[in-house]
């Protein structure tokens, strides 16, 4: 019996093992995509390092060949529907297939209130966020679904679920994520293809280099949230891992959100309120 607890224990892990599979990360120059990277590779998956910064790309591709995987740095804006093109075909010809695509480049670009910010504006955020998600999964999509396995990974934010003023693009970009991701898991679920969403909450990576580089704004966001302080990229990675990876293979269509709280959170004040037991008992 023992002994067949402990085989059962390590099938459970083995589910974790990347190893045989090939991923596809976008924004995976730095931040929470070069970390991703780096955690797939040490689980054994070969991986294809998409962004704008080759330099960065290569230096990461380096490292994670040295480890003893193999890894492709492909210059890449998103934005482009003819590098997009390009990075997938690169990465087919390279290694085969795409197992794990991770939709991850991204970012706010700018604060602005609605009535501020031009049209342009408005279309190079959707851009950058949502597009060129539909660019991958346009491209990568018919590769998965005719192979009949995969599995997508598309990273939102907190202003999915909760938005926020002074970023309303990003937010309605995000949210359309979303609803992209869990259309798309049940189009695909017939052909065993998942896809699922992760918002990552206050991360410290460069698209916040305002609050982080600002002591009073640091503290301010980290109060804002439950577990009471900023995450790290790899605070990000165990999910995605797991999303990656046959451990998850039940699971389509799922938004998990990993911001210590913050998505579901009320107001600091309240949640520092003691409540009074006779206000509490009454009734
Ligand atoms: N950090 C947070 O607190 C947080 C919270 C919620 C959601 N997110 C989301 O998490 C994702 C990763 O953000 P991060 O925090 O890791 O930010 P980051 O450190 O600034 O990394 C962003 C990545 O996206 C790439 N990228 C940006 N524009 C691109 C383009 N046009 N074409 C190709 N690649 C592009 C960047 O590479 P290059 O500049 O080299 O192209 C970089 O690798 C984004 O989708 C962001 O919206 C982050």
């Amino acid at each position: 019996m023992d002994d067949e607890l402990a085989d059962g224990a390590s099938r459970g892990v083995e589910r974790f093992s990347l190893t045989g599979k090939v991923a596809l990360v976008t924004g995976a120059s730095r931040g929470i995509g070069e970390a991703t990277a780096r955690c797939y590779a040490a689980a054994g998956a070969d991986v294809a390092l998409v962004a704008r910064s080759e330099a960065e790309l290569m230096r990461i591709a380096e490292s994670l060949r040295a480890s003893g995987r193999r890894a492709m740095a492909i210059r890449c804006d998103v934005r482009d529907a003819d590098d997009v093109q390009a990075a997938v075909v690169a990465t087919l010809n390279h290694f085969g297939q795409i197992d794990v695509l991770v939709n991850n480049a991204g970012g706010p670009r700018f604060n602005a209130t609605f009535l501020d910010m031009r049209e342009e504006g408005w279309h190079k955020v959707i851009d950058l966020n949502l597009n060129s998600v539909m660019r991958f999964l346009q491209r990568v999509g018919p590769h998965m679904v005719t192979r009949g396995t995969g599995s997508v990974i598309n990273v939102t934010s907190p202003a999915t679920l909760r938005p926020w003023p002074g970023i309303t693009a990003y937010g309605a970009a995000k949210a359309a994520v979303l609803n992209l991701s869990q259309a798309l898991a049940q189009e695909w679920a017939a052909a065993h293809v998942r896809v699922n969403a992760v918002s990552p909450g206050w991360i410290r990576t460069e698209i916040n280099r305002a609050f982080t580089d600002n002591v009073t704004a640091e503290a301010a966001t980290a109060a804002d949230v439950p577990l009471g302080r900023w995450g790290v990229p790899d605070d990000i990675c165990g999910a995605l891992l797991w999303l990656a990876s046959d451990a998850s293979s039940y699971v389509t269509g799922a938004h998990i959100t990993i911001d210590g709280g913050l998505t579901v959170a009320v107001p600091e004040d309240w949640r520092a309120l003691r409540i009074d037991r006779t206000w509490a008992e009454s009734d």
